[in-house]
């Protein structure tokens, strides 16, 4: 008989949490211990091609046409192993994944990634696309993921200790408010704690996890009521919030946890600036490294990247409009 071949290709665009995900309530099922809120983004995209192939002899993972081995290939391997059980079937496959940016620099790498990949995995093993089904595999690798297969405005919410299943979901379209989020590039290589690690040290060991946790979902509905009624400073407020507590929380581990490098706390003070001194409405995020994000209108997008290149230290700016959901084909 005729051996098979099955293939699927999908991009995904990166997403930067506006109310942050830090933690875990079930760490085999990697449910999410607190509600999260992100908006897409259509300058950061993976392109994933999956082929189940009945000749290949083991899984084969490429990522921008270097092959992983270890960790990196295990996820991935466990991914498609959902996707294979799903589907009844038993070939190995080959991905071919390309970023069109830094990996794993705190990036959100691992959001469009994942999500690429369980979206193209859906498609070649000749499923029908599930949205739903497609957001709890991607979460399951890696939560913030789950947030990559929808375009715009989108919810995580938390997840009970053992429960079945768990998909984000959108809460407003990308053309629903016209904001831009500048990506300020503060540090090369990749970062030196992955999120992972970064939150399991943190549940265990520091004595503000439990009050990140209990707080989290106050700032999260306040992020997303900013959201719904377009109201930057109400987003803006909360979302710094968000990510100056889980910062917190990580920096009192024992040991301590630090993403932040010299530029990063440069830029920082370079938003500040921006906003008490010239009255422009720029706010800051951070996700598991160095570098800092920055959301605001569209018609100050300009002005604020000229100052975040100001910034010593700070390489490059990135300027990312509110992006699509997953794209097959
Ligand atoms: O999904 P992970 O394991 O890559 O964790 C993401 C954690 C943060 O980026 C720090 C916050 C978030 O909600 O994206």
């Amino acid at each position: 008989m005729a051996k098979r071949t099955l293939s699927g290709r999908a991009r995904a665009c990166a997403n930067i949490a506006l109310a942050k995900y830090w933690g875990k309530s079930d760490i085999p099922l990697n449910l999410p211990a607190v509600p999260s809120l992100s908006l897409t983004l259509d300058k950061l995209v993976t392109d994933t091609r999956v082929t189940f192939d009945e000749q290949l002899p083991a899984d084969e993972v490429f990522l921008d046409e270097t092959l992983q081995t270890g960790k990196a290939s295990a996820r991935v391997v466990e991914l498609l192993d959902r996707v294979r059980k799903k589907a009844g079937l038993a070939a190995y496959a080959r991905v071919q994944s390309k970023n069109n940016f830094p990996t794993a620099a705190g990036l959100a790498s691992s959001a469009s990634g994942f999500a690429a990949l369980a979206a193209a995995a859906n498609v070649a093993a000749g499923l029908p696309y599930d949205e739903k089904r497609v957001s709890a595999w991607a979460r399951q690798s890696s939560a913030s993921a789950a947030r990559s297969v929808y375009g715009g405005f989108v919810e995580l919410k938390a997840g009970r200790p053992g429960q079945k299943s768990l998909s984000a979901r959108p809460i407003a379209p990308a053309d629903h408010w016209d904001v831009r989020l500048l990506v300020a590039i503060t540090a090369q290589g990749p970062k030196k704690v992955g999120s992972t690690l970064g939150m399991e040290h943190s549940r265990e060991t520091s004595p503000l996890y439990q009050a990140w946790v209990e707080q989290s979902t106050a700032m999260f509905n306040r992020v997303k009521r900013g959201v719904l009624r377009r109201d930057l400073e109400m987003v803006g407020r909360a979302m710094e919030q968000s990510t100056f507590s889980f910062h917190a929380c990580a920096m009192a581990s024992d040991p301590g946890i630090l993403y932040w490098q010299p530029p990063t706390i440069a830029a920082l003070h370079t938003v500040r600036a921006l906003r008490e001194d010239k009255g422009i409405a720029a706010y800051a995020t951070m996700d598991a490294g160095p570098h800092v994000k920055v959301l605001c209108e569209a018609k100050d997008a300009a002005r604020i990247k000229r100052a975040l290149l100001a910034t010593e230290g700070v390489s490059e700016v990135l300027t990312a409009r509110p992006g699509p959901a997953i794209r097959l084909g």
